[in-house]
Formats: structure tokens, sequence, C-alpha cells
């Protein structure tokens, strides 16, 4: 790739007399400040590029362009309702409206934990620091319902107390304990760090793997053996986590959420030290002609000019051909993972129908257990193609092969028990039919969903608005 360095060095001098690390100037009794818009006036370009993240607004379903799935994820809430990510600005409207998250009827019902607000809002560092974790954490979802309703902003990513912020630095910093746990666990701690280190560790706050533990079911990242896939794979193992159990094979499974700073460390550019800040949130020139961050987080080939190009010399037909190119392969092997995957939860399941022990089922499941991790690891961390393509497609090749050491396994089995037909799989051609298949109640779930929407969330509005009120 032919390279261009000298713009992003020269924006990089312009901006370092502003990186002075911040000092605690602020008032003790001064409370983390979690309304985005009270930043206007003081960061209007700032605020202004922040808010248009609401223009990436399309809600796209993801099981409806892919029914599998719904199999893979059977028994778990990601098989009722999973949309592909949009615009940071709609954080809280999305996990209210959610399927996943139910239709709690007060404080105490629904599905999910607190732990489920935690990369959503600014709030919940001000909750934390206000209260403590244990507080924060312990309850069901519904609990926070009229605590955490700001979208992701200022707060999340700076110490908007600090006179360095008032005065219009950066003043970066990890707004959440756990955070600072996981990144002195990788031997990373934060005020350590250099300038690019702490830019993509503000991303990694949220778009990281992590899993809920402890009595509250508190967030932590899956780091203390490394952050590569195998690494995880092995720490999950060792302390025998689960997310779930699948609903057909039985089999205790993992759940990965969206390891991207991890594979985007292991690709091309994170090994280069190409943060998510030079591609995602370039440096731009406002009408006055001072050079500021866009905060409009989003797709960095909608501002070629400022990302892309500040590095590389190609034109950008090629380079998004070479991106969409890496997409299809990524999407061909993930295609490729789920039919295997998807036949052993079949083959799993119409073999404990056939009288399998739990002993004869181990090996099967723990291969069944680490394909699907595998799988998932790749595909939720969204953007890989981009970031990581080569991760991707390695880590797929190997989920391929855990099913298939399943599925080789299991065909033993099945004979032993005198089944030598294939096992028939039902249809599942679309979400609704996969659904179905399940034996979901769609129709209940979005009843109490609406019912939901219209009457406990205008309760939490109304009493978020007396808080803050007094702010
Ligand atoms: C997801 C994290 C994130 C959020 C949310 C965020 N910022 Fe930033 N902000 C950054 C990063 C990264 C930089 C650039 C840091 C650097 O240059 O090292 C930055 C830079 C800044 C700067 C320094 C001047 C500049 O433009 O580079 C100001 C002021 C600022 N942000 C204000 C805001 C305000 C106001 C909000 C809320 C409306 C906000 N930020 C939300 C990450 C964030
Ligand atoms: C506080 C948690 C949090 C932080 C910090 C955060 N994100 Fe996100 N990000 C999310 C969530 C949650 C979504 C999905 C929002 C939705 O769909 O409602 C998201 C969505 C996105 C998207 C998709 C946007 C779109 O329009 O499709 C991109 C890209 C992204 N984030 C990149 C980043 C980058 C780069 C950073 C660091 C500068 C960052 N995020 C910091 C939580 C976070
Ligand atoms: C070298 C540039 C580059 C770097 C560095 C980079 N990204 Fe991206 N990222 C992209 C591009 C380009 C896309 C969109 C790919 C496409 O069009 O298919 C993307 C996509 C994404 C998406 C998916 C958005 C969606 O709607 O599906 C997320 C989330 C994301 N990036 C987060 C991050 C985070 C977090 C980091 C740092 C840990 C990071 N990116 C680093 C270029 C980059
Ligand atoms: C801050 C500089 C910087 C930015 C911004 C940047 N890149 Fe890169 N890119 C690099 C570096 C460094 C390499 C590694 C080059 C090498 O070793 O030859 C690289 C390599 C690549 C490669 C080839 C490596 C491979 O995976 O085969 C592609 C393709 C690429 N970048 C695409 C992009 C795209 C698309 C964007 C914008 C979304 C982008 N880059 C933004 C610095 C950058």
């Amino acid at each position: 790739m032919s390279m261009n360095w000298t713009r992003r060095s020269a924006i990089t001098l312009a901006m370092l007399s502003t990186i002075l690390l911040s000092g605690t100037a602020y008032a003790a009794n001064e409370k983390i400040e979690p309304r985005n818009e009270t930043f206007e006036q003081a960061h209007p370009d700032q605020y202004q590029s922040w808010k248009a993240t609401s223009e990436s607004k399309e809600l796209e379903d993801a099981l409806k362009g892919d029914p599998n799935m719904v199999i893979m994820w059977a028994g778990y809430g990601f098989a009722k309702d999973y949309n592909k990510a949009r615009g940071h600005f709609y954080t809280i409207e999305d996990i209210r409206n959610t399927l996943r998250t139910g239709g709690p009827t007060d404080a105490k019902t629904g599905p999910m934990v607190m732990a489920c607000w935690s990369c959503k809002s600014p709030d919940v560092g001000r909750f934390i620091e206000e209260n403590g974790e244990d507080a924060y954490f312990s309850g069901k979802w519904a609990k926070g319902g009229a605590e955490v309703v700001n979208a992701i902003g200022c707060s999340d990513c700076h110490d908007t107390r600090s006179k360095e912020f008032k005065n219009g630095e950066p003043a970066l910093i990890l707004s959440k304990p756990y955070v600072k746990r996981a990144m002195d666990t990788i031997g990373k701690p934060f005020e350590k760090q250099s300038r690019l280190d702490q830019q993509a560790q503000v991303c990694a706050q949220c778009h990281v793997e992590y899993y809920f533990t402890g009595p509250t079911k508190a967030v932590k990242f899956p780091w203390d053996k490394g952050t590569s896939v195998d690494e995880m794979e092995q720490y999950y193992d060792e302390i025998g986590f689960k997310d779930w159990t699948h609903s057909v094979s039985k089999t205790p499974m993992l759940k990965a959420q969206h390891p991207g700073y991890e594979t985007w460390r292991e690709g091309i550019h994170g090994k280069n030290n190409v943060t998510c800040i030079d591609c995602h949130m370039p440096k731009v020139t406002n009408a006055d002609g001072k050079v500021f961050t866009d905060h409009k987080v989003g797709n960095p080939f909608d501002r070629f000019e400022d990302t892309c190009a500040s590095c590389h010399t190609q034109s950008k037909e090629m380079l998004q051909d070479v991106v969409q190119t890496r997409k299809s392969q990524v999407l061909e092997m993930k295609l490729l993972a789920e039919k295997q995957i998807m036949a052993a939860h079949f083959e799993a399941g119409a073999a404990w129908k056939a009288g399998a022990t739990q002993a004869e089922m181990d090996d099967i499941q723990l291969d069944i257990r680490h394909a699907q991790w595998r799988w998932d690891y790749a595909i939720a961390s969204h953007g890989i193609h981009m970031h990581a393509p080569e991760v991707a497609l390695r880590i797929l090749g190997t989920a391929v092969d855990r099913a298939s050491d399943a599925r080789t396994k299991l065909i033993r089995l099945l004979a032993k028990k005198g089944i030598t037909d294939p096992i028939q799989i039902p249809d599942i051609s679309t979400k609704e039919a996969a659904q179905k298949a399940l034996g979901m109640d769609m129709d209940k779930m979005n009843a109490e969903k609406q019912e939901f929407l219209k009457t406990i969330v205008p309760q939490w509005e109304a009493e978020a608005k007396k808080r803050e009120a007094t702010y």
C-alpha cells in the first residue's frame, strides 16, 4: 500500500499542545453530567457532529437477513430479535425496543439484568460514581429504566468536569471501573497509555467481548489469559462459564458480544497503531478553518478524503472494492460454518431423543460449543471484514473444523443408537419459520413489548425528567 503519513503527523503535531493529561481541577461534589445537550454551547462542532449520528437511523433486521441465526441462538434472547448496529444516538431507544429486553411490568420483572445498560449511556458512569458498582449491577434491567436515559455521549469518553475539557481539549477517560480493571489485566493501564492507544481504548469500553459474573451479574472482560479467540475460549472453559443452554442440542453455549477492539488489534491497521479514531473520528476543518474531531462515528467511506485518503493514495472505488470482496468472503465462510453448526445442533437433539447419555454427549457438546463460539467471535466483531479479514477467515475455518468433529462423532453415536438416516432439518427458510420451528410465541412477546412501551417507559421518562431538573 502506498502511504502518505505527512498529513496525519502534521495534524498530530498541531494538536499536540492540547494533550496535557487532565487533572482533577473540579470540586469534589460536582457530579458527572450525562446530558449531551448541555455541552452544545461550549463545543458546538463536536456536539453537532455527535448529534449527526442520528442520521444513521436505518434498522436492519439481522435475523430476517439470515434465519439460520435463530437456530444458532435457540433458547437465548438473540433468537427473538437482533438488529444490526446503527448510530450511537439511538442506543436508549433501541435497548428499550428490542424484544430481548422483554416487557417488564415493574422494576423486578423481565428477562435481562442491569449489566445490559452498561454500553448504552453516560448515565452508567454517573450512577456508578454516585452509588457504587454493586448498587448499579444488582437487580433486573428494568430497575435502571428511570436512571439510564441519555444516549452514548460526551461523559462516556471525556472527563467533562475537567478544566482541560472545558478548554476544548480531549481529556479522554475510561468512564467505568470494570473497563479500567480490564485494561490493567492486559498490562495497558489507561493513564500510562500513549495518546493513540487511549483513542482506541475509549471505543474499547464497549466494542469488546465481555460477560456477566458474580452475585450481581457484573460486567467483566474475559481477558485474563489474553484477548485472542483461543485464549478467551480457554478462559471460559476453565471457569465453566455458559451464557445459556441451547434448546435443541442442550449444549452449554457461549455468546460472543462484539470483540471489535480485540480483532482490530490483530489486523494490519491495529498492528500499525492506526486507531478507530483515524477512520471513524477524523480531524476535519470547520467553516472558520478550525481543526476539530468529527464526532459523527459512522462509516469511514462516507468521509473518504478525511479518513483512508489521509494515509492511502488509492482511489475510493479501489479500496471500497477490496473491502467489499473481503466482506463477501467472510460472509461465505460464515454461512458455511452455520450450515455445519446448525446440522450438529439438530443431530445432537436427535441423539438425545434416541437415548444418548451425558457421558456420550460431553465431547460432542464441547465441539459444538467451541465451533459456535468461534463463529460468533468472528461475525459479532462488526466491521471485521475491514479491520482484520484474515483473522475472521481463520477463526471461521476453525469453527467449521470443530463442527465437523462434532458431526463425525454424532454420526457414530446415532448409528450406535440405531439411527442411520440423515436427520431432517425443519423449515427454517425465513425468520418466522425458524422461530415457529422452535415453538417461540412471537405474538405474546410482541404484545408484552407494546404494553411495556405504552405504560412503563413514559413513567421512566417522567421520573428522569424530574431528577434531571435538580442537576
Ligand atoms: C466515543 C467517544 C467519544 C464521545 C462519545 C465524545 N467524544 Fe469528544 N473526543 C473523542 C476523541 C477520541 C477525541 C479526539 C482525541 C484526540 O485527538 O486524541 C475527542 C475530542 C474532543 C474534543 C477536543 C477537540 C477536538 O475536537 O479534537 C472536544 C472538545 C470534544 N471531544 C467534545 C465532545 C463533546 C461535547 C461530546 C458530546 C456531545 C463528545 N466529545 C463525545 C471521543 C469522544
Ligand atoms: C458506551 C459504549 C460505546 C462506546 C464508548 C462506543 N460505542 Fe460504538 N456503538 C455502541 C453501541 C451500543 C452501538 C449500537 C447502537 C444501536 O444500534 O442502537 C454502537 C454502534 C457503533 C457503530 C455503528 C454506527 C452506524 O451508524 O451503523 C460504529 C461504527 C461504532 N459504534 C464505532 C465506535 C467507535 C469508533 C467508538 C470509539 C470512538 C465507539 N463506537 C464507542 C456502543 C459504544
Ligand atoms: C483503517 C480504518 C479503520 C479502523 C482503524 C477501524 N475501523 Fe471500524 N470500520 C472501518 C470501515 C471502512 C468500516 C465499514 C466497512 C464496510 O463498509 O463494510 C468499519 C466498520 C465498523 C463497524 C461496523 C459498523 C456497522 O454498522 O456494521 C464498527 C462497529 C467499527 N467499525 C468499530 C471500530 C472500532 C471500535 C475500531 C477500533 C477498535 C475500528 N472500528 C477501527 C474502518 C476502520
Ligand atoms: C492513519 C493511516 C491510515 C488510515 C487512516 C488508513 N490506513 Fe489502511 N493502512 C495503513 C497502514 C500503515 C497499512 C499497512 C501498510 C503496509 O504495511 O504496507 C495499511 C494497509 C491497508 C490495506 C492493505 C492491508 C491488507 O489488509 O491487505 C488496505 C486494504 C487498507 N489499508 C485499507 C484502508 C481503508 C479502506 C481505509 C479507510 C477506511 C484505511 N486503510 C485507512 C494506514 C492507514
